[in-house]
């Protein structure tokens, strides 16, 4: 692979800092959109599956120019065809990052054989499961953690409008017991099917979990662990020998928080069935090919990844928030969570030097209306400015089209509202509302204006289906693909994770075995002591 400077050392770099002092940093949205009428027709892109307005974003036709002058130098087109060429890009650990191929159709990506034996057969058990009149089964519990349960537990709740209406979908993830304990006591365990999810099968939460799933089952008076228990993971030695042997299996190229589309969406295949398992592949492969082969100028999520870095690096803006105006898409922002964050929450490049600028955002949101009655105040009078990301789509999956039509014109309402905001002028001509008699007019206005020029992204789907949410995911994922590239870091890992994992397993034992908090530091030997009282 061809050595790419890095970010800040770059000829796009220089000129993108200089276009900031001069235009970036004043850009006003609402006098771009009435000096350019072309605004709307230049910021907005129509890729697989989605419409994407991005004119209410505070960039210009030249910040475009040299953020996309920037991914060329450093070498996100060749860094992309690396990866979907299968190319260790995950440096630390070895590994390529092939998620691509596990939505590729048959016999077109790599490993095609292995990815498609693996699918039929996840799907055909799907199916055997989903005709519960021979299956008996009306409840599956996922049990995983990370990767290894957001994705499932975020698409479930997306489809609920295809899925199987006799299966309840249940998500175990947490070590603390009062995750399961609600699951477990509405279960009868000859209805049931546990789905054990862990790509190392060594995770503590997953097997601690599924340890407690396999002793109710058996205090209920459960029979055949064998039919109700089932495995996805890498390490089909470490799921036998916990007793599981009906597993499906994936591979080390496929990272945990990227493995929705392998037997990790096993739940997904029962709750909707295997050719809409199908449709949600293909949809993401549609975005994937759109990644692949879009010109940079017209590319979506090279273009949101770029916006990211011009968000982070040149404005210093450190969050950015995610509103989906569908309750489907409720856990959205918690997958995109660890997608974005455990990605990108990097500080070092790829040879380990200490990066001077900042990568990943905080990601977070709700979905609306629900957001806008909670922190969206903050949104539009805050210290702070946080682009905000509006997911919405034409037409629902319900017949309820008055509740349609008002969510829709709330998600329009807050975009506008963020950009367009109100004068202290405007406010002061307006009746004064009840209950400010003791102040003055100007000092209620000045409580009752919005500052504006909040920037945000539309994104629109027709509807959400199988496909449609697949190339959102997709987007999503290459969108952090992009940003990861600029910032020069590698985003396929997650070391992060481990020194809290260790100091726990150092923990429990003093925890159980009441010991003392010997060579601890005071505070956490203070509180384990205080735990440890009466
Ligand atoms: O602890 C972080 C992590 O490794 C995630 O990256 C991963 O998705 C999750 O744990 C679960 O891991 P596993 O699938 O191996 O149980």
């Amino acid at each position: 692979m061809m050595a790419f400077p890095r970010c800040d050392k770059t000829v796009a770099w220089t000129a993108l800092q200089a276009h900031y002092r001069a235009h970036g940093q004043d850009l006003d949205l609402r006098q771009a959109f009435a000096r350019d009428a072309g605004r709307f027709e230049a910021f907005t892109l129509q890729a697989p599956e989605l419409f994407a307005d991005l004119s209410k974003n505070r960039w210009d036709l030249l910040t475009r120019q040299l953020l996309i002058d920037l991914a060329r130098e450093c070498g996100l087109e060749a860094r992309r065809d690396a990866m979907f060429a299968g190319a260790a890009i995950n440096t630390t650990e070895g590994r390529a990052v092939l998620h691509t191929a596990l939505r590729a159709p048959r016999g077109q990506g790599l490993f095609s054989d292995e990815v498609h034996g693996v699918l039929d057969r996840m799907l055909a058990f799907a199916e055997g499961l989903r005709d519960t009149a021979s299956s008996g089964i009306r409840h599956v519990v996922n049990i995983g953690i990370g990767g290894s349960d957001l994705g499932p537990q975020m698409v479930v709740p997306a489809l609920d409008a295809f899925a199987h209406p006799g299966i309840t979908m249940h998500f175990v993830s947490n070590v603390d017991g009062h995750d399961i304990a609600p699951v477990l006591r509405r279960l009868r365990p000859e209805e049931t099917l546990f789905v054990v999810v862990s790509k190392t099968f060594t995770t503590q939460e997953t097997l601690a979990n599924a340890s407690v799933a396999r002793e109710w089952f058996q205090a209920q008076g459960g029979q055949d662990i064998a039919r109700h228990f089932v495995g996805v993971t890498t390490n089909l030695q470490a799921a036998a020998a916990f007793g599981i042997d009906n597993t499906f299996g994936f591979w080390d190229w496929v990272g945990g928080r990227y493995s929705l589309w392998s037997a990790v969406g096993l739940a997904v295949a029962i709750a909707v069935g295997a050719e809409n398992f199908r449709r949600l592949l293909a949809g993401a492969h549609a975005m994937d090919q759109h990644f692949a082969e879009a010109p940079l100028e017209t590319n979506l999520p090279a273009q949101l990844g770029l916006l990211d870095v011009w968000y982070r690096n040149f404005h210093g803006f450190t969050s950015r928030s995610v509103a989906p105006y569908h309750q489907g898409l409720k856990r959205l922002p918690a997958y995109l969570q660890q997608l974005e964050m455990e990605s990108n929450g990097k500080r070092v490049d790829l040879s380990g030097e200490p990066l001077p600028y900042a990568t990943s955002p905080v990601v977070w949101g709700e979905p609306g209306t629900n957001g806008q009655h909670a922190y969206f105040q903050m949104l539009h009078q805050g210290s702070d400015v946080i682009p905000v990301e509006f997911i919405a789509v034409k037409h629902p999956t319900h017949p309820h089209l008055d509740l349609h039509a008002k969510a829709l014109a709330n998600c329009l309402a807050q975009s506008a509202a963020l950009m367009l905001g109100k004068t202290t002028e405007s406010a002061l001509a307006e009746k004064a509302p009840t209950g400010s008699t003791g102040l003055g007019p100007l000092t209620v206005a000045r409580h009752r204006s919005f500052p504006g020029n909040r920037p945000s992204t539309m994104l629109l789907l027709d509807q959400l289906t199988p496909r449609s949410l697949g190339a959102l995911i997709a987007l999503y994922e290459h969108r952090v693909f992009t940003s990861g590239v600029i910032w020069g870091i590698n985003s396929f890992d997650q070391w992060g994770v481990e020194l809290g994992k260790a100091l726990a397993n150092d923990l429990l034992p003093r925890l159980v075995g009441a010991q003392d908090g010997a060579g601890l530091d005071a505070s956490t030997a203070g509180l384990l002591a205080w735990l440890q009282r009466g």
